[in-house]
């Protein structure tokens, strides 16, 4: 975090990049997203763009870390690190797990950034910059890919040359924005990895997606972070809020965790997983959820949890998985109780 305030300037161009990031995810072939020009703009990028994926990552390596068995002096590998704020959330949740990293970006200026800032936040880690194009990239050995918020600034031989990388790993970690499209993209690499990989978020089960059925092409499969106490309560945050149109309450992602035999713990059994936010009506909320059977929508009454259903509206990061009793078989049919996951 920069902790000078910033001038009008700098506003300014974090507008520019916001502008060019938006432009990026809508399709538009003539964005330029992440165009750095110099330090300065990743800089601005971490206190604002970066702080808010970074407050991301701590929700999704909260929830995915317990599930794995991380290798001792493990070796990661972000890629298209930006400022390096996988790396620095890697190493803040799993502290003294991992030895080395490399920091890979096909911007120059950006591995600088993410290599002074990890090496301020992290400075036990040894570092490894390397300022080039995932395509080309002749990658030290690893065992844990960091990927973050890039899949939408790729073409098709970048995305293969991820997934190639990827296999290489035993644990990837992969978290981006919880959009409807980008979550499209996130299911295809599960898809992809599946043969090697077992899904351990957000998936409750190791089948195929349901989300990517026909049937279910308007589902989208995302989560919430809870937003920090700082996201409302320093003047840095609430006029980036306002000045740059972001809503930093609502801090929606798709995080990604896999792991190769070994490397995660046996799954628990017999839960679903809440896609999204669900709706609130009168007595009940209605959700989407996903497991083995499948993703379907349900209602469920709040005479079985009034809490807990009514946070699937309002707190959803706090119910995100749970245990559903069905009336039919194979998770078919009303729902008719909840029990904790
Ligand atoms: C939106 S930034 C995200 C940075 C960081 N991972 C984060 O989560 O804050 C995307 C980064 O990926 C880099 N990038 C995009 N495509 C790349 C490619 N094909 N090879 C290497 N780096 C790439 C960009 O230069 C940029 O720094």
């Amino acid at each position: 975090m920069m902790h000078e305030a910033l001038r009008e300037a700098d506003w300014q161009r974090l507008e520019e990049l916001r502008a060019q990031f938006l432009a990026a995810q809508e399709g538009d072939a003539s964005a330029q997203p992440s165009a750095w020009k110099n330090e300065r703009d990743l800089l601005l990028y971490d206190a604002v763009y970066g702080a808010r994926i970074g407050w991301k990552w701590d929700a999704f390596l909260r929830d995915a870390l317990p599930r794995l068995v991380l290798p001792a002096n493990a070796r990661l590998l972000d890629l298209g690190c930006g400022t390096g704020v996988a790396t620095r959330a890697f190493a803040r949740h799993a502290a003294g797990v991992a030895a080395s990293v490399q920091l890979v970006d096909h911007s120059l200026v950006a591995t600088q950034v993410a290599n002074s800032l990890v090496e301020r936040d992290v400075p036990g880690l040894a570092r490894t910059a390397t300022p080039c194009d995932l395509q080309s990239l002749v990658a030290q050995p690893f065992d844990v890919l960091l990927v973050s918020h890039v899949i939408d600034e790729w073409k098709d031989e970048a995305w293969h040359a991820a997934l190639r990388l990827a296999r290489q790993a035993s644990v990837v970690l992969w978290l981006e924005g919880g959009a409807r499209a980008t979550s499209r993209a996130m299911q295809r690499v599960r898809e992809d990895l599946l043969t090697d990989f077992e899904p351990l978020l957000p998936c409750t089960h190791s089948a195929s997606c349901g989300a990517l059925q026909e049937l279910n092409t308007h589902e989208w499969c995302h989560r919430f972070a809870q937003p920090p106490q700082e996201a409302f309560t320093t003047a840095h945050f609430s006029f980036a809020a306002k000045r740059l149109g972001l809503d930093l309450r609502s801090l929606p992602y798709c995080g990604l965790a896999m792991a190769k035999p070994g490397f995660h713990h046996a799954r628990t059994h017999g839960l679903v997983r809440v896609l999204g936010r669900g709706k609130s009506e009168k007595g009940k909320a209605t959700a989407s959820i996903c497991d083995v059977h499948g993703v379907r929508r349900v209602q469920i009454l709040e005479r079985y949890g009034k809490s807990t259903v009514r946070a699937l509206a309002d707190a959803p990061w706090e119910v995100d998985l749970l245990k559903l009793g069905f009336a039919g078989e194979h998770g078919q049919g009303k729902v008719v109780s909840i029990d904790p996951a």
